[in-house]
């Protein structure tokens, strides 16, 4: 699908964005290994959520989707049962490293594949450290899904991840409650600690001290689970409000858990007015609206903690760069590689169409800064986060974007594209 987006003089709204997808995925699979019914509400309607649910359900969990809310019945962390056909993870690459930390332990074998983005990403990081518990994992050739899994018994290790991803760490805990032992994952740097915070809420013997997560197997106990607003998509409103030149953006109920608030960290170094309000507690993690208005932005450095606790965001940087004054450097971000699309060469290469000065690193961009952004034809390459950076560009440009590939917003938000048009 084509989506066309005119450029914008004035950009004023109040907007309520969909439901947290990592804190959605994490009360589902949590929920259903637990022990009772659990209510998660607020959830968030996109593509990787139902790949969620669907997987779930095809592993024995009953499920139930009503009024905007999801029930699950807890079968308990070893009471799965073997699926009639293979799994399918759709575009997620939560859905099939979190399903993998859990099927490692199952006494069936199981196989989960995805679509052709998913089957281009890297395995071998839970493929590696799950087959040291014990489990016997077979990828495709380079450690690529479809993930072949014959689950069996497990034993607790020590795992010093070579990268910080919250993918990775949730995989090993979720095996680590069905291990015999203590399982231990020490990061490189933080990232995201939903895991931890609704692992300790239901209940687990769970600790946390800085990079260091040590779990002992238990069972959890179910908890209703309310769903504060995505952070990741409440950014592209709040990036917009920052950059366009006239604008004063409100979103509503944003969850504003410290391990994701990088890009609030990020643009305000930048000299963004972004202003917190109603700050209040949702179920273990904090929620408020933020606001944003037109800034004049200077370029900065962009690297080391801040990258995994703004990982997702990082398009939505560049772009902003691209209009502040003065070169920025992103750096020590070469994950953004293995995303959806290779994030560096996609942001890179579509961003130019806009006119923007902007160099591929290995690990980063550099964006020369002072653009002024001209409509301009550009392609999400399948990834929703692309889509949805290339239409906030879009509205601040002059003339018409016409994005290709504008479909892929719904694997996180479906409601995007009304959102924008509703925007005054
Ligand atoms: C996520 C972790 C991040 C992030 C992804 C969701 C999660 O991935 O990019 O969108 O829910 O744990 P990595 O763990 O691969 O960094």
């Amino acid at each position: 699908m084509v989506q066309r987006v005119e450029g914008r003089r004035s950009v004023r709204g109040r907007i309520r964005v969909p439901g947290d997808k990592a804190i959605a995925h994490r009360a589902y699979v949590f929920n259903a290994m637990a022990r009772g019914r659990a209510q998660v509400t607020g959830v968030p309607r996109g593509e990787d959520g139902a790949s969620m649910v669907r997987c779930l359900r095809d592993l024995g969990v009953p499920m139930e989707e009503r009024d905007g809310a999801v029930v699950i019945e807890g079968v308990g962390g070893m009471g799965f049962t073997a699926p009639g056909d293979v799994l399918d993870a759709g575009n997620s690459g939560t859905v099939m490293r979190f399903l993998a930390g859990l099927l490692a332990a199952q006494p069936f074998e199981s196989v989960i594949t995805g679509d052709d983005s998913l089957r281009r990403r890297p395995m071998a990081r839970v493929i590696d450290p799950l087959g040291l518990m014990g489990a016997r994992i077979e990828g495709a050739e380079g450690g690529q899904a479809p993930l072949r899994i014959s689950g069996g018994a497990l034993r607790g290790i020590e795992y010093h991840t070579p990268v910080a991803s919250a993918q990775v760490k949730t995989a090993l805990l979720i095996a680590g409650c069905n291990a015999q032992g203590e399982t231990v994952v020490v990061e490189p740097a933080a990232s995201r600690n939903h895991s931890e915070l609704l692992l300790a809420a239901m209940g687990a013997d769970i600790e946390a001290e800085g990079t260091r997560i040590r779990i002992r197997p238990g069972e959890l106990c179910a908890l209703d689970v309310a769903v504060p607003g995505d952070i990741s998509s409440a950014a592209y409103w709040i990036t917009l409000g920052a950059a366009h030149p006239d604008a004063d953006v409100t979103v509503t109920a944003v969850g504003l858990n410290p391990s994701r608030t990088g890009i609030f960290d990020i643009l305000r170094s930048m000299g963004a007015d972004i202003a917190v309000e109603n700050v209040r507690d949702a179920g273990g993690e904090k929620v408020g609206d933020v606001r944003s208005r037109s800034s004049r932005l200077r370029g900065t450095v962009v690297g080391g903690d801040v990258i995994p606790r703004a990982i997702d965001e990082l398009p939505l940087v560049a772009l902003a760069a691209a209009l502040a004054e003065g070169p920025t450097e992103i750096r020590d971000a070469a994950e953004l590689r293995v995303k959806e699309s290779d994030r560096i060469a996609t942001t890179a290469a579509e961003l130019a169409k806009f006119g923007v000065s902007i160099e591929e690193r290995p690990d980063g961009l550099r964006i020369e800064g002072g653009a002024a952004l001209i409509g301009t034809e550009c392609v999400s390459h399948g990834d929703h986060r692309l889509a949805m950076t290339l239409a906030v560009a879009g509205v601040i440009a002059s003339g018409e974007t016409a994005i290709g590939g504008a479909e892929a917003a719904s694997v996180t938000y479906p409601e995007f594209w009304d959102d924008l048009a509703g925007l005054g």
